[in-house]
């Protein structure tokens, strides 16, 4: 009885334990960070402009919450930077944005992407960055997942929101990408991002502690 309670929680440890980036690796894996981010109107954040509609909660920024996001990854990982951008552009304020959002997700769309990553064979680590929108990830990142055999790769999905947290994406991500090893993903608040560089810094190194992952 013992060797059987014992087994059941080596069981349960293998079943529940937080994977990471496995250490004992003998190469540094390779790293990309591809992201999807939007400059512009966006909500909660930025300098409100006249005339617009939406200024009594939104302003402009001329980086992405996201793309901040992926640069400091990149930085403390020592990992390389892709921008996933579309063919065709997001429009720069926020009503219009609300509107095509909309209409991608009620056409289940799949956005043209403008470039692609041309050596993925070489990448061991995909992180995957995106805002929340409508409670979704942007459609261009399915399109972004279907462009590639990521079979085999670790993946690790990371977004900005304000409010919705990683929204369920991160189960999404998982259920779409079978043949990769996905992680446990961070959601920080577009608000922090764009304006509270060191709070930004602390969760990404605890996060990326966590995954071994730290340049
Ligand atoms: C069209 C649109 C829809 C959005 N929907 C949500 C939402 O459902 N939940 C949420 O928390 N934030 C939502 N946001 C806010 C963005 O997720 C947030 O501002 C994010 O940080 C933007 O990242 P970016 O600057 O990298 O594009 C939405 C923003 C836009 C433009």
């Amino acid at each position: 009885m013992k060797k059987v309670i014992a087994l059941l929680m080596a069981l349960s440890l293998v079943c529940f334990s937080v994977p990471v980036f496995a250490e004992e690796q003998a190469e540094a894996p390779r790293i990309l960070i591809a992201y999807l981010s939007r400059a512009g109107e966006n909500y909660n954040v930025g300098e409100t402009r006249e005339g617009s509609a939406s200024a009594a909660y939104a302003g402009y920024i001329e980086k992405g919450n996201t793309a901040i996001m992926a640069a400091l990854i990149a930085e403390l990982t020592g990992g390389d930077l892709f921008e996933i951008t579309t063919v065709t552009p997001y429009p720069e304020d926020y009503a219009s944005m609300l509107r095509i959002v909309q209409e991608e997700i009620d056409t289940d769309a799949r956005p043209e992407l403008a470039a692609q990553v041309e050596n993925m064979a070489d990448y061991d680590v995909i992180f995957i960055g995106y805002p929340i929108w409508h409670g979704r990830m942007p459609q261009a990142i399915y399109t972004f997942m279907e462009s590639y055999d990521l079979a085999g790769k670790t993946v690790i999905p990371f977004n900005t929101h304000e409010g919705s947290g990683q929204s369920g994406t991160q189960r999404v991500i998982k259920n779409a990408l079978p043949d990769c090893t996905v992680l446990q993903g961070l959601a920080i608040q577009g608000k922090i991002a764009q304006e509270n560089e060191e709070r930004t810094r602390t969760l990404l190194t605890d996060w990326l502690t966590g995954l071994n992952l730290l340049k």
